[in-house]
């Protein structure tokens, strides 16, 4: 069985996935579709796209059998229950949605459909989470008790551009994206090692001083003025972790966005922008070089990203991914993120021919989203803790 994907947004992360989805082998065709059609245009030129569609709501009338949906982080919740309604299998940027009726909505559309719903969760495959995984596997770091995933991203490299790019003349109303809407990369970084959930939650948000109007409620979409927020959540297993969304600090993002930090009674793993470490109660082991990513493709293909952005959309495969298990064809093509571009295009062919679930399916999806969403609620709410409702495990 081979499969036909339709991706939904001609913005500055779909070209990776169109090039990776054309060349793998099981994906027959690769379509593409964007509400401003000049981007759809001279995407599917430059990307040798040879079917369009003239909207969203066409490609899901076609006979696509997935949608891939790459559009603006606000819009994914509504898009996926759309799709699966339409009978199309869904992978979906992240994060899954914005509110909880949405992610209980796309669970229920997928347990009784039956259809694949995959998020693209890149921090999944990020090499401090492949090896904390692994660590784990092995007993070494015993109990883990804590943990801690960051997700620290400056406004001032490059998200003022992608916001520009993204919201046209109105850009400032949708910049003010609440930092914990988008908590996937610290929160699934964490939750991918460990495989728990967060029960409860109580964040603080930090109000913004900058005055330029992004994070100025009487502006926000949102009516959000949050520019950073820390959570604490209680997990399942009476485990603690915290995350940290920072869009206001002094750290170079192009180097390390994503920080993990995991503490068990017998080991810990400890990541700075450059420097990670493995501890136990008797010494340090640098580990440094193992989180370290060899570049991948070239910057011309990436003309429509800032370039501040680049080398996240740059960044290849480290000595600890094992790239033996991914097609061919993907040799020497562009990856992303950390090495992560080729596992999730991959994972998302292989579920759905192969008809198993995804590592991201719905219901850990659902797991790495809605901790973020409550978290935001009790950020708004001065701190106080509050519940978080869990779907469980995915079914066997
Ligand atoms: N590490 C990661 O996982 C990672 C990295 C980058 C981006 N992302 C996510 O990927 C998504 C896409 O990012 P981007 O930078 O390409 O965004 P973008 O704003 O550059 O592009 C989004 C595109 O979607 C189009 N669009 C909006 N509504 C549409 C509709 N109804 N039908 C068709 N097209 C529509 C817009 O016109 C725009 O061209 C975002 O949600 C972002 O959060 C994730």
């Amino acid at each position: 069985m081979s499969i036909s994907i339709g991706v939904v947004g001609a913005g500055q992360f779909a070209p990776s996935f169109l090039r990776l989805w054309t060349a793998h082998p099981d994906v027959t065709e690769v379509r593409l579709t964007d509400v401003v059609p000049e981007r759809t245009a001279a995407m599917a030129e430059k990307q040798g796209v040879k079917v369009t569609h003239s909207s969203f709501e066409d490609m899901l009338d076609s006979d696509v059998d997935a949608v891939a949906i790459f559009t603006q982080r606000w819009l994914h919740g509504e898009m996926a229950i759309r799709a699966l309604e339409a009978g199309k299998h869904v992978y979906s940027t992240v994060p899954m949605a914005i509110e909880a009726d949405q992610v209980a909505r796309i669970i229920e559309l997928v347990r009784e459909t039956g259809l694949t719903y995959m998020m693209g969760e890149t921090s999944y495959y990020y090499p401090s989470s492949v090896y904390c995984r692994d660590r784990l596997a092995k007993g070494d770091f015993g109990r883990v008790f804590y943990s801690e995933g960051d997700y620290v991203h400056d406004m001032d490299l490059g998200f003022y551009a992608a916001y520009q790019y993204s919201g046209g003349e109105d850009w400032k109303k949708t910049a003010s994206f609440p930092p914990m809407l988008y908590p996937t990369h610290a929160v699934g970084n964490v939750l991918s090692v460990t495989g728990q959930h967060a029960t409860h939650v109580s964040c603080v948000g930090v109000k913004d001083d900058r005055g330029d109007g992004v994070f100025d409620k009487s502006v926000s979409q949102f009516d959000n003025d949050f520019s950073n927020a820390t959570a604490l959540f209680t997990l399942a297993d009476g485990g603690v972790m915290r995350t940290n969304e920072m869009r206001r600090v002094g750290y170079p993002s192009h180097i390390r966005e994503s920080r993990l930090r995991v503490f068990g009674t017998e080991g810990s793993f400890e990541q700075l922008a450059t420097t990670t470490v493995w501890q136990t109660k008797e010494g340090v082991e640098d580990i440094s070089q193992l989180m370290e990513t060899k570049p991948s493709g070239n910057a011309e293909d990436l003309d429509n990203v800032d370039p501040a952005l680049r080398d996240a959309f740059l960044s290849g495969l480290s000595p600890v991914h094992d790239r033996s298990r991914l097609p061919a064809e993907f040799a020497g093509l562009h990856n992303g993120h950390e090495g992560s571009h080729h596992f999730l295009a991959d994972d998302f062919v292989r579920a759905v021919v192969d008809q198993k679930i995804p590592p991201v399916n719905a219901w850990v999806a659902a797991r790495f989203t809605l901790p973020g969403i409550y978290a935001h609620q009790s950020a708004l709410q001065g701190g106080v803790q509050l519940q978080i409702p869990d779907h469980g495990n995915a079914p066997a």
